[in-house]
C-alpha cells in the first residue's frame, strides 16, 4: 500500500493552511455572544443602552431584534427566535463591534432579565421525563428483542447483573467552532470549521431562506471536529446573521469557556448489562438496557446498545434505550456515538464474566463468536474479531498474564516489592461500516495530469491524502499526478465526515468518476453520483472488528493510574494509507484512554448548566500520558464493500479502549470500578 505522507502537512506545519477564523478580509468585525444565566424561563427584557454606547459597537442581537429564521429540525440553530430560555448556557445575544475585545467587553455590558423557573438537570433511571424515543442515531431501533431474554437470564447457572455509569464528555478540538460569513449582493460566503459543507451549505440556505446555489460553505482545512461539527452549530448561524444585520463580514469563534453548553457533547448513560451464561461462559441471555439524556430543544437518542446486537452468539438478546427530557444543553455526536460508552459497559461486563467463572478473558469472547450477526441473522461482510484477538495477545504478551486479580500486588500495603500494582486488560471493538451516496467529478487535464473534485471534509484525517491515492489507484498513475480538491460547498456534493463513511463514501464516488474519465476526452469533466451503487448493495452486516490490549500501574499509595501500554489490532477491511490510518486508530485510542481516566463534564444540579470551562477543569489525555501505544490490523479482503474493499477507521479507534484501561484496573488492584472516568479515589 501507498504510505502516503498528508499533501497538506507542509501548509499546515509553515501556517500556510488557513483556518476559517484566519481570512483575512476588508472591514471585518467580531461578534461575542452572551449565554444564559437561567437554567429555564423566559427573558424579560435585554437592555443594550450601556453595550451601544461602548466606542466601537455595531450591533446588539438578542431575542428582540433579531431577524426570522426559517425553522429547521435542530431546535438549537433558531437563534433568538424566542424568549424561552431551554438551558443555562444557552445564546440568548451577540454583540458586533470592530474589535473582539471590544465585543467581549460589551457583551458583559448586556443587561438581560429572566423570568425564571425551576429547571431539573439530573439523568435518573426512574425520572418522571423517562420516555422511549421512536428510534436511536441515525436510524436504529430503539428497542430490539429475541427469544426470552428475562427468562432465559434467570434460568441461566452464572448470572451477572451490572450496572455502569458514563459521564457527559465533551469533544475538544484545537480549532474551535468558528466561521466567517459575508452577504455580498444577497450570495452567502461562510468559512467555517465543520465536517461537511454541503450540509452546512443546505441548512443555511434553509435558516435564512435562499437558494442553496446562493450559499457557499468554505473549509478546506478543520483542526478536529470528532463529531461537533458534523452538523452547523450556533455559531456560524450567528456569524450569518450577524453578517446580514450589520452589512459587514463577521468572525465569530467559540471560545473554550462557551463551548461546553453550545456545540454538544455525548449524552452521560446509566446501562444495566446483564450477561447469562453456563458453567463455560457460552451466553444465552444478553440483555442491555440504557437510559441517556436528551433536550428539550432538540431530541438527540445516542445509539448505546446497538453494538451489543452485533457482539456476540446469544439465542435470547435484549436491548433498550430511555431518555431523560431535561433543561440541559442538547447531547450530540461524539467519536464512535453509541458504541464508545455501549461497549465500555458490555466489554466491562464480559471481563467481569471472564473473572465469574474463571476463563481467559481472550477466550471468553471467542467462545461467544456469532456465526451471524446475532440480531438482524444477516452473514457479516466480513468479520475477524477472533484474529484480532488471537494476533493481539500474542503481540501483547498476554499469555505471560497471571489470571488472578491483584496478582502482582505486594503483600500488603506498602510492601516490600514496590507500590505498583499492574495488570492487563482486554476488550473487543466494533464499528459499523457506512457508506453514503456522494457526487464526485474529475477530469484530465491537458498536462497529463487529472482533477478531482468533491466537497468531503479532512478534519485532520488524512482524508485528502486517502483520496488521491484512492484517485490514483483508479486511474493507474502515480498520485503526484492527481490533485483532489475538497472542503467547499460549490464542489460536487459530498456526505459530512461522520460514521467513519468518509472514505468508503466520498471513496467511492472518486473511485467511479476516475474510472469514467479515462474513457472521457480531455479536459472533459466527468461527473458521477453513486446514489443507485449504494442504495443497490447486498444485504450483509458490514463492520469493523478489534481488539484492544492494556497494561496499567496503580500506585497503592495513590491510586494514580498509569497507562504502560496500549495495543489496538483491528479488521476494518483493506487500509489505504497505512500512515494516516495508524494515526486515526492510536488517535482513537488515546481519547478511549481519557475517557478511561480523565473526562468528565460535570452538571451543576443546582444552576444548571457543565461547571467545566476550559483544559484545566476537562482534562484530555496528552503526549505524557501515553507511553507507548500502537495499532497493527489484519489484512481484510472484503468484497462486500466498496470499490476500495475498505470499511471506516475514524471512530473504531476508541472503541472499547476504556474498558480494556477498566479491566486492566481491575486486574492490578482487583478494584470494579464500573463507573467512568476512573479517578484515583474511586481505588482508594
Ligand atoms: Mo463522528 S461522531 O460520526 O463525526
Amino acid at each position: 500500500m501507498t504510505a502516503l505522507e498528508r499533501i497538506e502537512a507542509h501548509d499546515k506545519l509553515t501556517g500556510a493552511a488557513r483556518y476559517a477564523f484566519e481570512y483575512p478580509v476588508e472591514g471585518v468585525a467580531y461578534a461575542y455572544a452572551v449565554q444564559a444565566a437561567a437554567g429555564k424561563g423566559t427573558i424579560r427584557s435585554v437592555a443594550a443602552s450601556e453595550a451601544m454606547a461602548l466606542p466601537g459597537v455595531v450591533a446588539v442581537l438578542s431575542c428582540e431584534n433579531a431577524p426570522a429564521l426559517k425553522p429547521v429540525d435542530d431546535g438549537e440553530l433558531a437563534l433568538f427566535q424566542s424568549r424561552r430560555v431551554s438551558y443555562r448556557g444557552q445564546l440568548v445575544a451577540a454583540v458586533v463591534a470592530e474589535t473582539l475585545e471590544t465585543a467581549q467587553e460589551a457583551a458583559r455590558l448586556l443587561r438581560v432579565e429572566y423570568d425564571a423557573e425551576p429547571h431539573d438537570v439530573r439523568l435518573d433511571v426512574d425520572h418522571p421525563t423517562l420516555y422511549k424515543p421512536d428510534k436511536v442515531n441515525p436510524v436504529f431501533p430503539t428497542d430490539t428483542e429475541k427469544g426470552d431474554p428475562e427468562g432465559a437470564f434467570s434460568a441461566c447457572a452464572v448470572q451477572l447483573d451490572a450496572t455502569y455509569t458514563t459521564p457527559a464528555q465533551h469533544n475538544n478540538p484545537m480549532e474551535p467552532h468558528a466561521s466567517l460569513a459575508l452577504w455580498d449582493d444577497g450570495r452567502l460566503v461562510v468559512y467555517d470549521s465543520n465536517q461537511g459543507s454541503s450540509a452546512v451549505r443546505d441548512t443555511l440556505a434553509e435558516l435564512f431562506d435562499v437558494e442553496p446555489s446562493r450559499v457557499r460553505v468554505v473549509a478546506p482545512h478543520v483542526g478536529g471536529g470528532f463529531g461537533s461539527k458534523g452538523t452547523p452549530r450556533p455559531n456560524v448561524v450567528l456569524a450569518a446573521m450577524a453578517a446580514r444585520v450589520t452589512g459587514r463580514p463577521v468572525k465569530y469563534a467559540v471560545p473554550r469557556q462557551q463551548m461546553f453548553a453550545t456545540t454538544g457533547y455525548r449524552t452521560p448513560t446509566i446501562q444495566r448489562v446483564r450477561l447469562g451464561a453456563d458453567a463455560e461462559g457460552r451466553l444465552d441471555a444478553v440483555l442491555h438496557e440504557v437510559v441517556e439524556q436528551t433536550s428539550t430543544v432538540r431530541e438527540f437518542a445516542e445509539q448505546t446498545a446497538t453494538p451489543t446486537r452485533v457482539m456476540y452468539r446469544a439465542p435470547n438478546l435484549l436491548t433498550s434505550h430511555r431518555l431523560n427530557r431535561l433543561d440541559v444543553p442538547s447531547p450530540s455526536w461524539m467519536r464512535a456515538p453509541g458504541e464508545t460508552p455501549g461497549m465500555f459497559a458490555l466489554e466491562c461486563a464480559m471481563d467481569e464474566l471472564a473473572f465469574a467463572i474463571g476463563v481467559d478473558p481472550v477466550e471468553l469472547r471467542i467462545r461467544n463468536e456469532p456465526a451471524t450477526a446475532p440480531e438482524s441473522g444477516l452473514p457479516f461482510s466480513s468479520r475477524n474479531l477472533v484474529a484480532c484477538l488471537r494476533e493481539g495477545a500474542a503481540r501483547f504478551g498476554w499469555e505471560g498474564r497471571v489470571p488472578a486479580p491483584h496478582a502482582s500486588a505486594p503483600a500488603g500495603r506498602h510492601g516490600l516489592g514496590g507500590r505498583e500494582m499492574r495488570g492487563m486488560g482486554v476488550a473487543a471493538a466494533t464499528y459499523p461500516g457506512y457508506r453514503s451516496a456522494n457526487r464526485a467529478a474529475a477530469r484530465r487535464e491537458p498536462d497529463g495530469r487529472f482533477t478531482v473534485r468533491i466537497a468531503a471534509a479532512d478534519i485532520g484525517t488524512g482524508a485528502r491524502t486517502t483520496l488521491t491515492i484512492i484517485a490514483a489507484e483508479a486511474l493507474g498513475v502515480d498520485p503526484s499526478r492527481v490533485t483532489v480538491e475538497i472542503g467547499d460547498s460549490d464542489l460536487p456534493k459530498a456526505s459530512v465526515a461522520g460514521g467513519s463513511s468518509g472514505t468508503a463514501g466520498w471513496g467511492t464516488a472518486v473511485f467511479r468518476a476516475c474510472q469514467a474519465v479515462l474513457a472521457a476526452p480531455e479536459g472533459v469533466e466527468v461527473t458521477v453520483d453513486t446514489a443507485e451503487e449504494v442504495r443497490a448493495q447486498d444485504d450483509y452486516a458490514r463492520h469493523a472488528f478489534g481488539a484492544q490490549f492494556a497494561e496499567v500501574a496503580v500506585d497503592a499509595d495513590t491510586g494514580e493510574i498509569r497507562v504502560r501500554r496500549m495495543l489496538g489490532v483491528f479488521a476494518a477491511g483493506r487500509i489505504i494509507n497505512p500512515r494516516t490510518a495508524r494515526s486515526q486508530f492510536i488517535g482513537g485510542m488515546t481519547m478511549g484512554l481519557g475517557m478511561a481516566l480523565m473526562e468528565e463534564s460535570v452538571m451543576d444540579e443546582r444552576f444548571g448548566d457543565f461547571l467545566n470551562r476550559d483544559l484545566a477543569q476537562y482534562h484530555v489525555a496528552a503526549c505524557a500520558d501515553v507511553l507507548d501505544i500502537d495499532a497493527v490490523w489484519i489484512a481484510e479482503d472484503d468484497p462486500h464493500l466498496n470499490p476500495m474493499g475498505s470499511k471506516g477507521i475514524g471512530e473504531i479507534g476508541i472503541v472499547g479502549a476504556a474498558a480494556a484501561i477498566a479491566n486492566a484496573v481491575h486486574h492490578a488492584t482487583g478494584v470494579r470500578v464500573r463507573d467512568l472516568p476512573i479517578t484515583p479515589a474511586k481505588l482508594l
